[in-house]
C-alpha cells in the first residue's frame, strides 16, 4: 500500500511479486491479497469513516495503517482485538509510539459500529445526494460514479448494481487461441466455459501461468468481452475492394494499431491465421498438437522470442510492415497434415500486424503471438500507407474504468483531466485508423471505459468531421450477448456481462 501510494505502483503487478519473495502461499497469499486490494478498493468509504473518528488528518503512513485496519474491522472476519492490534504493533515498529496510541485510540472507535451502522452517518442522503451517496458507500470517486450513471442511462438501482460488482473479486478468465489450443484443453485445467465466448473459460482457482497453454501462449489471461470485441471486428463481412490493393494479391490484412501487450492482437492472430473454430466447442485440435508444424514464414521483422522488432523507419524504408505483413507467403491456414481441416474463414488467409508506440509493449505482443509481424509504431503518425487493411483495431489508450474489478488502485489514479487529455489521442487515433482503411474495410473502435467522452462522443466527433465513414450496429455480430445497450454502439458491463466495462464501436469505411 505504501508502494501504491508513494511510487504509483500497481498493486496487482506488485502483490504477486512481494508474495514470491516472501514465500507466501495458500491461505497466507490470499489473506495478503484481500489485505491489500480489499483496502486499496474500499478507501473511500473508510477515509470518510476516518475522518469522523480522528481529531487530526494523519500522515500518509499512518493513513494507511488506520485504512488496513477499518479493512479488517468492517469487511474482513479478523476479531476486532487482533485487527487493531496488529495494525497498532504495526505502527509502532514502523512509525512509532506516538503514532501507535493514535491509531489505537482511532481503530478503537472506528471498531464501536458496524459498516452498515456507519453508512448512513457518514454517507450523504441519497435522495438529496445520489452520487455523493453512491461515491461513499461503494468506495468510488464521485466524478467516476456520475460518469458511469450517464454511460448507463438508467436509474440509482443499476448505478449501484455496477459500483457492487467493480468491488467483487472477478474470476480469472482465459482464452484459448484457436487453431493453438482449445477450450477443452482449458476445462481439463479446471476451468469453467464462459458465458458468451466460444474461446473463453474462467479459472475459478490456481495460478493461470502453471496451464501448459497459458505458459507457452497458445492460451491467456483475456477478459471476455475483450475476446468478443475483437470477434466481432473479425465477423463484419467487407466491402468489395474499390482497387487491388499495391503489394497484396490475395488474403485480407489486418492492423491492430495499439496492440500492446497483446490480449485482442493474440487472438487476431490466431483467427487470422487457423480461422474462427469456435462453434466447435471441442476446439480444433487438442491432441497431438506441433507447434513446430505452422508455416514458419509468420511473424515478419519478428524472431522468435520477440528480440527484433521492428521501429517505424523500418517499416516505411524496410518494407517490413503491411507490406511485409502481405509478403513472405500465406500462412497455412491448418496444421498440415490434419485430417480434419476445417475452412478458413478468409479465404485467402489473413495476416495481422500489430504495432504500439512502447517498445516494450511491442515486445511483449511478439512474445504472445504466433504469427503477427509487430512493429513499434506511433498510430498517429503512421508507418503504414493510407487504405492497406481490411480490418484495423483501434483499442484505444484510455482511463480504464472500465476494468475497475481487476486494479484495486485504478480508480484513485483518474480524474476528469485525463479523460480531456485521452480524448485528444483517441481522436488523432481513430483518424489515422480510418485513413489505414481502404474502402470497404472496418475499423472497430475498443475502449475499456464507459465513459461517455471517450466513447460515443470520439465516435460522433470523428465521424461528423469525415464524409467517408459509416457507422454499423456493433450488436449485430455479437448476437450471442444481450444488454449491450441501445446501438450502434455495443457497451458491456461487469454487473450484466460479468465483464469489464468494454465499448465497441464498428465503423465501415465507405465504398
Ligand atoms: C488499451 S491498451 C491496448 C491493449 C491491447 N489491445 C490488448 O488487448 O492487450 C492501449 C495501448 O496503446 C498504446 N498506445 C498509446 N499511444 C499510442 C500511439 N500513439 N500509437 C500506438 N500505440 C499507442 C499503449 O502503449 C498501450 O499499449
Amino acid at each position: 500500500m505504501r508502494a501504491v501510494d508513494e511510487r504509483d505502483a500497481y498493486a496487482n503487478l506488485l502483490t504477486p511479486r512481494l508474495l514470491r519473495d516472501r514465500g507466501l502461499k495458500g491461505r497466507d497469499a490470499a489473506l495478503v491479497t484481500e489485505l491489500a486490494y480489499g483496502t486499496l478498493r474500499g478507501l473511500g468509504t473508510y477515509d470518510a469513516i476516518i475522518a469522523i473518528c480522528s481529531d487530526r488528518a494523519p500522515d500518509p503512513a499512518v493513513r494507511d495503517a488506520l485504512r488496513l485496519g477499518a479493512h479488517q474491522l468492517l469487511r474482513m472476519r479478523v476479531p476486532p482485538h487482533a485487527a487493531v492490534g496488529t495494525t497498532v504493533d504495526l505502527v509502532r515498529q514502523r512509525i512509532g509510539p506516538g503514532a501507535a496510541k493514535f491509531v489505537n485510540a482511532v481503530l478503537r472507535k472506528i471498531a464501536s459500529r458496524t459498516l452498515d451502522e456507519w453508512l448512513p452517518i457518514v454517507a450523504p442522503d441519497l435522495a438529496d445526494d445520489p452520487s455523493g451517496h453512491l461515491a461513499v458507500v461503494h468506495s468510488h470517486p464521485r466524478w467516476v460514479v456520475s460518469a458511469f450513471r450517464d454511460a448507463l442511462g438508467s436509474g440509482i438501482e443499476e448505478t449501484a448494481e455496477l459500483l457492487a460488482a467493480d468491488n467483487a473479486r472477478p474470476l480469472v478468465t482465459l482464452v484459448a487461441r484457436p487453431g493453438r489450443s482449445s477450450r477443452r484443453e482449458l476445462l481439463d485445467a479446471g476451468a469453467e466455459p464462459t458465458r458468451y465466448s466460444p474461446y473463453g473459460a474462467y479459472l475459478a482457482e490456481g495460478d493461470p501461468g502453471q496451464i501448459a497453454a497459458v505458459a507457452e501462449t497458445r492460451a491467456a489471461v483475456q477478459d471476455e468481452a475483450s475476446q468478443l470485441v475483437a470477434l466481432a471486428l473479425t465477423r463484419v463481412p467487407l466491402g468489395p475492394p474499390s482497387s487491388p490493393r499495391p503489394g497484396s494479391s490475395e488474403g485480407e490484412l489486418w492492423l491492430d494499431m495499439c496492440a500492446g501487450p497483446g490480449g485482442k492482437a493474440g487472438l487476431l492472430d490466431a483467427v487470422a491465421v487457423y480461422g474462427d473454430t469456435g462453434h466447435d466447442d471441442t476446439g480444433y485440435d487438442d491432441t497431438g498438437y506441433d507447434d513446430t508444424g505452422y508455416d514458419g514464414t509468420a511473424n515478419d521483422g519478428t524472431a522468435p522470442g520477440g528480440q527484433s522488432v521492428a521501429g517505424p523507419e523500418e517499416v516505411e524504408g524496410g518494407g517490413s510492415g503491411s507490406e511485409a505483413a502481405a509478403e513472405g507467403g500465406r500462412p497455412v491456414p491448418f496444421r498440415e497434415g490434419a485430417e480434419d481441416e476445417r475452412p478458413v474463414a478468409f479465404p485467402g488467409g489473413a495476416r495481422l500486424l500489430a504495432a504500439d508506440v512502447q517498445q516494450h509493449r511491442a515486445r511483449l505482443v511478439a512474445q504472445t503471438t504466433a504469427h503477427a509481424g509487430v512493429v513499434t509504431a506511433d498510430g498517429t503518425r503512421p508507418a503504414w500507407r493510407p487504405g492497406a487493411f481490411d480490418r484495423v483495431m483501434l483499442d484505444a489508450p484510455c482511463t480504464g474504468l472500465g476494468a475497475l474489478r481487476r486494479r484495486p488502485e485504478a480508480r484513485w489514479r483518474r480524474d476528469p483531466a485525463s479523460v480531456a487529455e485521452l480524448g485528444r489521442l483517441q481522436r488523432a487515433l481513430l483518424n489515422t485508423a480510418l485513413d489505414a482503411t481502404r474502402p470497404g474495410g472496418v475499423v472497430a473502435y475498443v475502449t475499456c471505459s464507459p465513459h461517455l467522452a471517450e466513447t460515443r462522443v470520439v465516435v460522433g466527433d470523428v465521424i461528423a468531421r469525415r464524409d467517408d465513414v459509416e457507422q454499423l450496429d456493433a450488436r449485430d455480430y455479437l448476437p450471442e450477448v444481450d444488454g449491450l445497450g441501445d446501438g450502434p454502439h455495443a457497451q458491456f458491463w461487469p454487473h450484466r456481462h460479468g465483464t469489464d466495462a468494454m465499448f465497441l464501436a464498428l465503423l465501415r469505411k465507405r465504398a
